[in-house]
């Protein structure tokens, strides 16, 4: 018997009812500001047809303070699976034209649902965010349902990929979700992100300040540190969702996605050997060595513009997905300080989470001298990167280039430190400290009774630096796997990538070990 047509037609008007969202006029006020529909977006995310949503038909739980009687379609979000690029990917996108894309009960209940959904198939999570936070009419109601949406992102966090998408404003609880998750991406214009907005700081503090001040994509990109990626517009920031998926796992228990060649093309690179200046005090952009041992075009730098000391990002070697982490000698001589501590271990323990290898190039002369880094706790936050990568079981291939000095030559990753290869450049120089500053320390007295201080400072500092400063000591200690030069470096590195991807190590049981926060 053919299905009732009625029927049919019924569903179809519920369809384009709840597709309509809050109203032609909210959505033209939407495309005014520059921005899309919570639908246009997953339309842009997801294979044509391949979208298949969930909860459509959820009927909001607002009864109160003029709601009763209200229409909310969708309850203000749309959730389901499709495919991107070729694997499903689970998604919620919040409906601003819709009660201000506020938190309700039901719309608690269908992210929850996703999220789920999820857990189960081991699939990714794409949030876009775009809400006024907690429903004010459902109160309690609404803090329960972003209580359910937090645990939820804590108990996928290391299990499945969570990214998020600020794509409008987010007061309030419709922060923090995007906090619990990997990454947080976020429009340049037209999203703002806070807890407590510019009346409620002038209300309680007497300071005054705007939204741009403390909750633009700018200010979270290089100030607070609080996002990964600043995108021109909707469309941009779906790109960057689709290009970051590609580096990484469906889930914990699947591998990235490599695309291991067959046979590893192991040639040399001589361009890489005129990156070092000749100068050892020199600074150079260490973007050029990550981009010397990428493959074309495969570098995807994560928080840009935040503590720029470090560099951290996803690419492609021999095909094969990395993490990097690297000192930039560019910015602060590429100390350590509490920022880079922070971005560098929040990334080693994404990677590992991820099983993505990881690479690390150093060149750091410290961890950071000053009363403001020592006040601010530099030893809490510096011990976060030695705690990520000794917990840190995937592969781990460090590259010594110039400096590495003391404990920041710890946390950068030494042998000791759990590196499963490390390669020092003729250039390397490992010690506790600089020359100068070792001289200083080790010969105080010596130096204030000769003649010429500057003299003596300086041949007790080349005798230091011939002992210490090279690579043939730690080589002879097997401190160093190798030394090479600049030159062979991609391919070596290829090699002993392609060696450790079967990498399997296990640590004695424990709930979980207790990072420094
Ligand atoms: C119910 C809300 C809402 C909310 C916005 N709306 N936020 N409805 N609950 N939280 C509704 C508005 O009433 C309006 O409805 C529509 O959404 C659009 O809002 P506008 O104010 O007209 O838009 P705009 O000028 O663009 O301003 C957007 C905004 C602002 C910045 C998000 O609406 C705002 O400040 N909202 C309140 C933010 C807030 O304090 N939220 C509570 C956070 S507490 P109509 O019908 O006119 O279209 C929280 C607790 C959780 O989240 C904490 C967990 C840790």
């Amino acid at each position: 018997m053919p299905i009732n047509k009625q029927a049919v037609e019924e569903l179809e008007r519920r369809r384009q009812a709840t597709e309509a969202g809050g109203g032609r006029k909210k959505i033209e006020a939407r495309h005014a500001k520059g921005l899309w529909t919570a639908r246009e977006r997953l339309a842009h995310l997801f294979t044509e047809g391949t979208f298949q949503e969930y909860g459509q038909h959820a009927q909001h739980e607002s009864r109160q303070f003029g709601m009763e009687g209200k229409d909310l379609p969708g309850d203000a979000v749309v959730t389901g699976v499709g495919y991107v690029d070729g694997r499903p990917v689970a998604s919620f996108s919040q409906d601003f034209t819709v009660a201000g894309g506020s938190l309700g009960t039901m719309h608690a209940e269908k992210i929850s649902m996703i999220m789920d959904q999820a857990e189960i198939g081991g699939i990714p999570v794409v949030g876009f965010n775009d809400s006024g936070g907690a429903r004010i009419q459902e109160g309690v109601m609404a803090l329960s349902g972003y209580g359910q949406v937090f645990n939820r992102n804590v108990r996928l966090s290391g299990v499945v990929p969570q990214i998020a998408v600020i794509s409008g404003p987010c007061a309030g609880g419709a922060a923090y979700s995007p906090a619990l998750m990997d990454f947080i991406i976020m429009i340049r214009e037209g999203a703002e992100m806070f807890i407590c907005g510019p009346e409620v700081i002038r209300g309680v503090t007497g300071q005054a300040t705007t939204k741009a001040e403390i909750g633009s994509a700018d200010v979270h990109a290089s100030v607070s540190g609080n996002i990964h990626f600043v995108a021109e517009n909707e469309e941009d920031a779906v790109g960057i969702v689709r290009r970051l998926l590609s580096y990484l796992p469906s889930n914990n228990m699947s591998e990235p996605p490599h695309h291991i060649e067959p046979e590893l093309d192991l040639a040399e690179d001589p361009a890489m050997n005129d990156i070092l200046p000749d100068s050892g005090k020199s600074p150079f952009d260490v973007k050029d060595v990550i981009t010397g041992l990428s493959d074309p075009d495969s570098f995807l730098e994560v928080q840009r513009d935040f503590a720029k000391n470090i560099v951290v990002g996803f690419g492609r070697i021999a095909g094969m997905v990395v993490g990097y982490i690297a000192n930039q000698p560019k910015e602060l001589a590429g100390c350590l300080d509490i920022d880079a501590s922070d971005k560098g271990s929040r990334f080693i323990r994404f990677c590992n989470a991820f099983g993505v290898p990881i690479i690390n190039l150093v060149d750091v002369p410290g961890f950071l001298p000053g009363v403001r880094q020592e006040r601010g706790g530099i030893i809490r936050h510096g011990a976060k990167m030695l705690f990520s990568y000794g917990a840190a079981t995937v592969p781990k291939i460090t590259i010594i280039m110039r400096k590495a000095y003391g404990g920041a030559y710890l946390a950068m990753c030494s042998r000791d430190m759990g590196a499963d290869l490390v390669l020092a450049w003729p250039t390397a120089e490992i010690a506790v400290m600089g020359a100068d500053g070792a001289v200083n320390i080790l010969y105080r007295g010596d130096l204030d009774k000769a003649d010429d201080r500057v003299a003596r400072s300086r041949e007790l500092a080349d005798e230091y630096r011939a002992h210490f400063a090279s690579p043939y000591i730690s080589a002879g200690k097997l401190f160093i796997h190798d030394v090479i030069t600049p030159s062979e470096t991609r391919a070596r590195v290829a090699l002993a990538l392609r060696t450790l991807l079967s990498k399997r190590e296990t640590r004695p049981p424990k709930k979980h070990g207790n990072i420094p926060l």
